[in-house]
C-alpha cells in the first residue's frame, strides 16, 4: 500500500466514469444563470448524490420514529439503523470499536467536546496545547475559551511560506508540559497534507496526546485511526457526501471511558433521580437528547457511496485534476499560488494581482462557476501570508477537467474585465 500524508492508497485502477457518477448528482442538472454548475467548493461542502438523498427521504418517509426509546417495531427497526450507521463510520476509520464513535453535529462539536470534557478534566494551568498556524477556527477558538477558564498555554507551531508543517520546529516545542496537539490533517485554507504520523509519533514521544481534524481528509481518501494511532480524530458528514448536522468524534475508548459527559439529558443517562445520575455507556454517554437520526444513516449512505466508487480511485482523480490545474493555472496572469506544500489535497487556495478575491469570486460566479473566497475560517493563516483572504477552489470526486478548463477560462476573464 502506498501512502500519502497518512491518507492510505491501494494499488487497484479502475476506470473512472465521472460522467456517470456526476449523473448521480441532481444538483448538476440545473443550470446556474443559463450556464452549467462548476461546482469547485466541495471543501466547504460536497454536493449530495441521489443515494444520501433517498436514504434521507426513506427515513422519513418510510421508517421514522424515535430510536434507542420505543418498545415497538418503527423505533426498533429504525434503532438497528441508526447503530447499523455507527458500525459503518466505525469499519470505515478502521477504529476498534463502535463506543468509540460519537455521533455529534459536525467536527466543530467534536472539538467543543473534547475541549470542554477531557480539556476540564484532565488540563490545568499551565500546561500546554500545541496547533499549528493553519488551523481552522474550530481548533483554535474551542482552546481559547478552555484557556480562559484553566490558564492553559496555547503554542503554535510554525509553516514555511509555501505552506509545509515544519516537522523539526513542531518538535523543538514539545515537552513535559505539553498535554495535547490539536492538529489539522489537510488544511482547508491551503491544502497542505500535514505529516501527520510524525506529529503524533512525536507528541506520544513527548507523553502528549493528539487531536486530528480530518474534515479535509477523509473527503479525499482512507484514514484509519488505528494505524494512525490518533487519540481523538473528528470529521463532518457534509464535506463527505453526506448531509449537514452530523459528525464524528472518535476517541480511544480509554479515554472517552474517563471523560464526563459534555451535555446532559436523555439517552446519556441509566437512572436519574432528584439526587443522583448515573450515566449511560459509550458511546451514549456523549449523545444527549434525539440525535440526527436521518443524518446518522444518510452519512454512512455517503460513506457506501464513497466506497463503491472506491477511496483510491476517488483519491487518484481528485490528484489528477489538481495536477492538470496546477499546471494550467501557470497560463493565468498575476496567478498567485497561495498554498505549495510539496504534499497537497485538491484544494487551490489563491491571489491575483488584477483583483481582490471577493471580485474573482464574483466575475466566476457568473460564469456558474462556484469557489469560496474569504478567509476560510483560517484567519490566522491569512494573518502569516499578510492578505485579508483568497480565493479557492476545491474539488471532489465529481470535477471534470472540463471544470478546471471554465474556471481557468474564469481567471483570465478576470485579468480582461480588471486590465
Ligand atoms: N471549513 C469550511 C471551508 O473550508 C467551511 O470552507
Amino acid at each position: 500500500m502506498a501512502e500519502s500524508g497518512g491518507v492510505i492508497m491501494g494499488n487497484v485502477t479502475h476506470n473512472y466514469n465521472v460522467e456517470a457518477i456526476r449523473s448521480e448528482f441532481p444538483i448538476f442538472e440545473q443550470k446556474i444563470y443559463g450556464k452549467p454548475l462548476t461546482f469547485l467548493d466541495s471543501a466547504a461542502s460536497a454536493q449530495k448524490p441521489q443515494k444520501v438523498i433517498d436514504a434521507i427521504n426513506d427515513c422519513y418517509a418510510n421508517e421514522y420514529s424515535n430510536i434507542h426509546r420505543g418498545g415497538y417495531f418503527l423505533s426498533q427497526a429504525l434503532t438497528a439503523k441508526y447503530e447499523a450507521a455507527r458500525e459503518t463510520v466505525r469499519d470505515h476509520i478502521g477504529a476498534k470499536s463502535s463506543k468509540e464513535i460519537i455521533f455529534v453535529r459536525g467536527a466543530t462539536e467534536a472539538i467543543n467536546l473534547v475541549a470542554q470534557s477531557w480539556g476540564r478534566k484532565f488540563l490545568k494551568g499551565g500546561d500546554e496545547i500545541i496547533l499549528s498556524q493553519m488551523e481552522h477556527h474550530s481548533n483554535i477558538v474551542p482552546w481559547q475559551i478552555l484557556r480562559e477558564e484553566k490558564d492553559i498555554i496555547l503554542t503554535v507551531s510554525p509553516i514555511d511560506d509555501k505552506g509545509n508543517f515544519l516537522l523539526n520546529e513542531y518538535e523543538k516545542l514539545l515537552s513535559e508540559k505539553t498535554k495535547l496537539v490539536a492538529i489539522t490533517h489537510v488544511s482547508n485554507a491551503l491544502g497542505t497534507i500535514t505529516p501527520i504520523r510524525e506529529i503524533i509519533k512525536l507528541a506520544h514521544n513527548a507523553g502528549a496526546r493528539v487531536l486530528v481534524d480530518g474534515c479535509q481528509a477523509l473527503p479525499h481518501g482512507n484514514v484509519n485511526v488505528v494505524d494512525l494511532d490518533a487519540d481523538f480524530y473528528v470529521f463532518s458528514g457534509h464535506k463527505m457526501y453526506g448531509p449537514t448536522g452530523v459528525g464524528i468524534l472518535y476517541g480511544k475508548q480509554e479515554l472517552l471511558d474517563v471523560m464526563p459527559p459534555y451535555q446532559g439529558g436523555g439517552d446519556m443517562i441509566r437512572s436519574v433521580t432528584f439526587e443522583k445520575t448515573t450515566f449511560n455507556n459509550l458511546p451514549h454517554k456523549f449523545e444527549a437528547g434525539t440525535p440526527h437520526i436521518a443524518g446518522g444513516i444518510g452519512f454512512a449512505a455517503a460513506i457506501e457511496y464513497m466506497c463503491a466508487i472506491g477511496l483510491d480511485n476517488i483519491h487518484r482523480h481528485e490528484k489528477k485534476l489538481l495536477d492538470y490545474a496546477l499546471e494550467k493555472v501557470k497560463e493565468v496572469d498575476g496567478f498567485e499560488l497561495r498554498g505549495q506544500a510539496d504534499d497537497m489535497a485538491g484544494i487551490i487556495s489563491f491571489t491575483m494581482k488584477a483583483a481582490h478575491p471577493h471580485d474573482i469570486g464574483t466575475i466566476l460566479d457568473q460564469d456558474g462557476i462556484a469557489i469560496r473566497t474569504g478567509h476560510h475560517c483560517a484567519q490566522p493563516i491569512m494573518d502569516f501570508m499578510d492578505i485579508p483572504a483568497t480565493a479557492r477552489a476545491s474539488f471532489g470526486l465529481y470535477n471534470t477537467k472540463e471544470d478546471i478548463d471554465r474556471f481557468v477560462a474564469g481567471l483570465h476573464k478576470v485579468n480582461r474585465i480588471f486590465a
